[in-house]
């Protein structure tokens, strides 16, 4: 519309310039006496009312120019419109049935394959509360403890692996056993200990914190006089190459200061709970090598966790590079591998 003004004012500037003109000429030719004034005056009027029509007329047929083209943009509008609108409603149609498709697919397959695994997740969960309540309470009659015993699983040992650890003591009696990573289980080896009637237990923990909380848990069970806490920093070993499978892997190149095993001799039980895993791979690797010649010929390594595959790995190491060993795996829930020679 804008344009359309533009365009019309050079020729309003001129149509009104050839009307002037128009309407002058009768009236300088009445002056000139070359017509009367009658007839200028007729002339004049003439040419008014034909102008008017001519304007008239103009202004008829700009006005259907701009309602056409109007009517057009409307018309390319509506167009737009629609087809925006068509598309939009395919996309959402098309959405809506990707999302039927999905909803047919999960509730016909995947949700009862969820189902099933939860079931069988929340079956298997069953059975482990089961048998670590019954491990649990085995222990506590058998070891005639507190009532109010540090709790076990999670960061601390499972009751299963106590039993195994417990079992060995009574069966084999040792003088000494060491631990790696300190806690609920010192407290529970310290009154298997009382139990067998002598030995001690040398917990080795390379956190100075839970050394201390370690140390008074043990004093308030009153096992002070069997079970002792080292503190052992993690300390530079320096990180070697090892192939597991195909894969070439490179150790944790830290582990207990040594320092505090040098007096230890005799071992018959070993627990290996720890460095952390966080060390780095086979961070509890180093625990048999370095005990082994310490260790009587009926010592029992107890390796915890042996579910994981970094575990499984420290105990084919073992194995491979101690031929005189061989591994028994007890029945526990974190998996528990228990080393010792063989025919001994
Ligand atoms: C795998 S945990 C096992 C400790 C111990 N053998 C047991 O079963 O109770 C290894 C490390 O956990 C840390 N720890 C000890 N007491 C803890 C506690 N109450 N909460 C979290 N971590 C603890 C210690 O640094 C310990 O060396």
């Amino acid at each position: 519309m804008r344009s359309l003004r533009r365009g019309r004012r050079p020729l309003l500037i001129a149509a009104g310039a050839v009307a002037l003109a128009v309407l002058a000429a009768p009236t300088v030719l009445a002056l000139f006496a070359l017509v009367t004034v009658a007839e200028a005056l007729l002339a004049t009027g003439l040419v008014v009312l034909v102008g008017a029509v001519a304007v008239l007329a103009l202004a008829v047929r700009r006005t259907r120019g701009a309602l056409r083209e109007v009517s057009q943009e409307i018309r390319a509008h509506t167009r737009t419109v629609t087809e925006t609108l068509g598309r939009d409603r395919l996309e959402t149609i098309r959405a809506l049935d990707a999302t039927r498709a999905r909803v047919n697919r999960l509730s016909s397959h995947s949700l009862p394959k969820l189902s099933r695994e939860i079931n069988r997740a929340v079956t298997t969960q069953g059975r482990h509360d089961y048998e670590q309540h019954v491990a649990w309470t085995e222990l506590s009659e058998h070891l005639d403890t507190a009532p109010f015993m540090p709790p076990l699983r999670g960061w601390a040992a499972s009751p299963d692996v106590l039993r195994v650890l417990v079992g060995h003591i009574d069966r084999l009696r040792p003088e000494l056993v060491v631990e790696f990573g300190s806690g609920a289980s010192s407290v529970w080896m310290g009154y298997a200990l009382r139990r067998a009637g002598g030995g001690r237990l040398v917990a080795v923990e390379h956190d100075v914190r839970y050394a201390e909380l370690s140390r008074a848990l043990i004093a308030s069970h009153g096992l002070d006089d069997i079970v002792e806490v080292r503190t052992a920093p993690l300390t530079e070993i320096g990180a070697v190459t090892v192939t597991v499978g195909d894969e070439r892997i490179s150790t944790a190149d830290r582990w207990y200061d040594t320092s505090v095993l040098e007096d230890l001799e005799g071992i018959g039980l070993v627990f290996v709970d720890g460095p952390p895993k966080a060390t780095g791979r086979h961070a509890r690797y180093p625990a048999l090598p370095t005990l082994l010649p310490r260790c009587t010929e009926d010592v029992v390594f107890v390796l915890d966790d042996a579910d994981r595959p970094d575990e499984r790995a420290i105990g084919d190491r073992w194995l491979a590079e101690h031929p005189e060993l061989h591994r028994t795996e007890a029945h526990a829930e974190k998996g528990a591998h228990v080393f010792s020679r063989k025919g001994v």
